[in-house]
């Protein structure tokens, strides 16, 4: 019979892998804790009309990417294709801005879009998601993004670059909406169909279209940035001091715009060559409207989110430290040294000690050769002569060496000879 295997751009992560999950993630938590973050966990399915009004109509990832289904009773529902809606939604519901003036939240966990996948792009893919709710000031936009690239730092993520815009906001947005879409106008006829609505709606999502027409046609299109107001000027300008008084390194983008509409002033992505077409590690940006546009007041947010996936896959290779191998494998010959080493293992691993041994009576060279293969510190040999003799042989399995341990009171010695190395 032939094995069902997982949805297309679909995957599953598999020990060995999940070990740099584990440690994203735990180095996520450390670090965004130290900024003041709180943890918020949100369901992966929301009601349609939630994205479409957050996220915007005219984007790809609303008119093309998102898994949207009538469940039985006829409601529509979709898989998040990002978290940001999610958290404003649970924001609202909850009143958060009535329990405390600033909201700093993260998140992490899967998201669905079904775009077409290749080499960093999936159906499903993972996000650490962030999100500051209150302050509107430029310095928290620094503050966040700082965040963001100390995370990485801690990851030991190299190579990257941070890139910066603005894209206004709604007072001085529309009056570069015109200019573009006049810019547009002439070059209609080489735009593909999407792109032609699109000058009539929403000219600035034409950058985001991957077809080679509509990239000629924009590659030249004015840039919003010489079209944003004073104020805008003014919060951007703050925003460029603060990175520069937290020592990180940016560079300003006048051609990103971003794929999702809720944007206002500040956005940024962190980008690396060594990603190919997907490039964006991480990506976020100040979106001042968003929860009045969701129908709540007026209050101001900026946030990020990191796509793990391809975060992981720009890792250092070697990062023998963050796998756990055994401290020790106990190998036993013998019925009365089996169950020695049974009850010696349990008690190691009550202790905070990995250990492992064998329950198949393999032959004692089988033995040494699966606590090789898992990487363990040290081998204890456990055989009938050691029963009678009291004593066990602690193999290092690095060096070689060998030393003897009394059986009675084993427990503690290995302990503070484990603990200690
Ligand atoms: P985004 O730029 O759409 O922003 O996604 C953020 C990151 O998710 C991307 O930089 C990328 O690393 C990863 N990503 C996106 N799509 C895929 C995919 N198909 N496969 C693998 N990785 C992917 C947002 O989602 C915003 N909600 C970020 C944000 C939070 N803005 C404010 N707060």
């Amino acid at each position: 019979m032939e094995i069902i295997k997982a949805v297309r751009g679909f995957k599953d992560i598999l020990p060995g892998e999940t070990e740099r999950w584990q440690f994203v993630e735990d180095t996520a938590r450390k670090v965004f804790s130290d900024f003041g973050f709180k943890e918020i966990k949100i369901p992966v399915l929301e009601k349609t009309e939630l994205f479409r009004r957050s996220i915007g109509e005219t984007t790809d990832i609303v008119e093309k990417e998102m898994y949207t289904f009538e469940d039985r009773g006829g409601e529509s529902l979709t898989l998040r294709p990002e978290a940001t809606a999610s958290v404003m939604r649970a924001y609202l519901e909850h009143s958060l801005h009535a329990s405390d003036a600033v909201s700093k939240l993260f998140t992490f966990g899967p998201m669905f879009r079904r775009e077409r996948p290749q080499k960093g792009r999936y159906r499903q893919f993972h996000q650490i998601n962030v999100e500051l709710l209150g302050p509107g000031d430029a310095l928290v936009d620094a503050e966040v993004i700082y965040m963001l690239m100390l995370f990485l730092e801690r990851v030991r993520l190299t190579g990257v670059s941070l890139e910066i815009n603005s894209l206004g906001c709604p007072e001085c947005r529309p009056s570069f909406r015109k200019v573009l879409g006049e810019y547009l106008a002439k070059k209609e006829k080489t735009l593909c169909e999407d792109c032609q609505r699109r000058l009539g709606t929403n000219p600035l999502r034409v950058f985001d279209c991957k077809v080679e027409g509509c990239k000629a046609a924009v590659s030249a299109a004015p840039f919003l940035i010489d079209y944003i107001c004073e104020r805008c000027k003014e919060h951007f300008r703050e925003d460029q001091e603060g990175l520069k008084a937290l020592k990180t390194a940016f560079a300003v983008n006048p051609r990103m715009v971003r794929g999702l509409d809720y944007y206002t002033k500040t956005t940024f992505e962190v980008t690396t060559k060594s990603l190919g077409a997907q490039n964006a590690v991480a990506g976020g940006g100040r979106y001042d409207r968003l929860v009045k546009d969701l129908g709540g007041p007026e209050v101001p947010g900026i946030g990020f989110a990191v796509g793990v996936e391809r975060l992981i896959s720009l890792l250092p290779e070697l990062m023998e430290d963050i796998v756990r191998s055994p401290d020790l494998y106990i190998a036993s010959l013998g019925q009365e040294a089996r169950k020695l080493a049974f009850i010696l293992c349990n008690r190691l691993r009550h202790l905070g000690i990995l250990a492992e041994t064998d329950y198949s009576n393999r032959s004692l060279k089988s033995q040494m050769k699966r606590s090789d293969k898992l990487g363990a510190r040290y081998t204890l040999l456990l055989g009938e002569n050691e029963l009678k003799e009291r004593k066990a042989f602690l193999r290092n399995m690095k060096g070689g060496s060998q030393e003897p341990v009394g059986l009675d009171d084993m427990e503690n010695q290995l302990v503070s000879l484990l603990k200690a190395r």
